[in-house]
């Protein structure tokens, strides 16, 4: 069946499949499915109520809270509105509407631990607007939406008038900076990096679980922005120009310095063996990770500074974490170290 993805085919008729990893990865994300009020935040409470921790653990904290907070309601509203507006086969729409539903999953979570914790909630949501190092990338989002949004304005306009090349470009480069760039670089060391390295040391364990099952959920989004791009490569191979993939490169080298001045205002000395550098060095290796995905060649040859990492986020199976629901679920996809 005939689904291409820029067209005018009918996006009501979900079965058969054109695209049969979509739906596969729906049943996938299923499987994953969690509720951040079963993770208990009784510890972190007591730890933020005590003299246990630095002023600097304090900042670093409430720091990184704030900027995955914004990111998340972000990342909700640009699936929805944009991304899934501008795709037509129903089986896309289908795991974006998904996709959408964990994100708010994710800014739900958030806001369970501000909750329990008791911080103060206007300061969290409006940091990003105070701090010119969280301002730059939400704006740089906000930048790369609204190119596509002129894209889907015409698509609603005019649905029958073919898109240009430029116009194809802007949407297969706003889908490589959400999946691989917002996701894949600033969310995943969002979750993966700073506070996990706390928990190990005994700090913030209840907000670091809630982390590793939202990074479950994003390493799924990222598969799935991986097959999405592959797919509009076989589709559209004549928006991969030279330019375009410059374009590309640079946008990564714009998401690894946006991501080195929010980490330095986050971490300016380093805390219980984790630094700034370290940190930026491991985005770098995400990056070029990303970029071989899509088989262009690394920009940094960096690398994985915390060979930790892949333990700390393997969910800890003595949790049991499904026994208590009613529901015998299929075996959900272990936490994987990715790729
Ligand atoms: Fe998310
Ligand atoms: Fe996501």
């Amino acid at each position: 069946m005939n689904k291409p993805l820029f067209g005018t085919s009918d996006s009501l008729q979900l079965f058969p499949l054109a695209y049969p990893w979509a739906w596969d990865m729906y049943l996938e994300n299923m499987d994953n499915h969690w509720s951040p009020r079963e993770i208990s935040m009784g510890t972190d409470v007591a730890l933020w109520k005590s003299d246990r921790l630095t002023e600097e653990e304090r900042h670093l904290f409430l720091s990184i809270m704030a900027q995955l907070t914004t990111f998340d309601v972000q990342r909700g509203d640009e699936t929805a509105e944009t991304l899934q507006g501008l795709l037509n086969p129903p089986e896309i729409k289908h795991y974006l509407k998904r996709l959408a539903d964990e994100e708010a999953l994710h800014t739900y979570s958030y806001q369970f631990i501000i909750e329990n914790m008791e911080l103060d909630q206007q300061e969290i949501y409006s940091r990003y607007e105070r701090v010119p190092s969280m301002r730059a990338r939400v704006d740089l989002a906000k930048t790369i939406s609204t190119r596509a949004q002129h894209v889907l304005a015409k698509r609603i306009l005019q649905p029958e008038a073919p898109l240009t090349l430029r116009e194809k470009q802007e949407v297969i480069f706003a889908a490589i900076f959400w999946f691989l760039g917002f996701e894949g670089i600033w969310f995943v060391m969002g979750l993966t990096g700073p506070i996990q390295n706390l928990a190990r040391q005994g700090k913030f364990t209840g907000a670091a679980e809630q982390f590793q099952f939202i990074f479950r959920d994003e390493v799924q989004h990222i598969r799935f922005g991986q097959y999405l791009i592959q797919a509009f490569r076989e589709q559209h191979p004549e928006c991969f120009t030279e330019g375009f993939l410059r374009g590309v490169q640079g946008l990564f080298q714009k998401v690894i310095d946006l991501e080195a001045d929010y980490i330095r205002y986050c971490l300016p000395d380093p805390i219980l063996g984790y630094s700034a550098e370290d940190h930026v060095e491991t985005a770098k290796w995400y990056a070029d990770l990303r970029l071989k995905q899509m088989g262009l060649p690394p920009l940094f040859n960096a690398e994985h500074r915390f060979p930790w990492m892949s333990e700390q986020l393997s969910l800890r199976k003595e949790k049991n974490f499904f026994e208590t629901r009613p529901t015998e679920y299929r075996t959900g996809n272990a936490l994987r170290w990715e790729e």
